[in-house]
């Protein structure tokens, strides 16, 4: 939609790079531009390599995040309790979803929004296709917003601020 000629000159440009195993991967990979361009922050990369996701069996994962939610979640830790991190409103935190050659083939992301919108969490989610664009649910709608299936497994995690953090290696 908002996709500029530079973007599909970058895509042609990196489009040998995607084989390997996890090698090859640029952060300037068009789609994951594009997404991480959708939000109003600037977003950080948080993990070093790409890991093996907890909750998406067989796929890979790295976290992207706003300053300052990017140090506050370095402070989450996968499979532990009790961090008591809360985001500051207009927090963004995008996870990219990788199969096994690297290729980012999902993006879901939550925004921390301001306090009464959805409490507990007061996140909206949002969850992106391959492409970058926004993914559809089996109804046709979009998948953004207080999204009742995402919120059920991060509403487990109220002593870190509804987050999980990534499995570390
Ligand atoms: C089955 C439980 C479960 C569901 C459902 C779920 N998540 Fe998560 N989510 C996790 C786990 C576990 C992690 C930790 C990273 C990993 O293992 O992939 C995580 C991590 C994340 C992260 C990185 C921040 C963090 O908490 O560490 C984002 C962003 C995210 N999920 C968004 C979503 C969105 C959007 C949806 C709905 C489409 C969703 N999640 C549904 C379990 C879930």
């Amino acid at each position: 939609m908002r996709r500029s000629t530079t973007v599909v000159v970058m895509a042609a440009a990196l489009g040998g790079g995607a084989g390997g195993c996890l090698g090859g991967i640029s952060h300037e990979e068009p789609p994951l531009a594009e997404v991480i361009g959708s939000f109003g922050p600037a977003l950080t990369k948080v993990n070093e390599e790409p890991v093996e996701s907890g909750a998406v069996p067989g796929m890979f994962i790295d976290v992207w995040a706003s300053e300052p939610a990017a140090r506050e979640y370095l402070r989450v830790i996968n499979g532990e309790s009790g961090s008591q991190v809360t985001l500051p409103e207009g927090s963004v935190i995008l996870r990219v979803l990788r199969d096994r050659a690297g290729r980012a083939t999902r993006f879901t992301a939550i925004v921390k929004r301001e306090p009464g919108f959805h409490p507990p969490a007061d996140f909206s989610f949002a969850v992106f296709d391959a492409d970058g664009q926004k993914a559809r649910g089996p109804d046709g709608a979009l998948m953004e917003g207080t999204l009742a299936e995402c919120l059920a497994c991060h509403l487990t995690r109220p002593a870190d601020g509804y987050l999980f953090g990534w499995p570390r290696r």
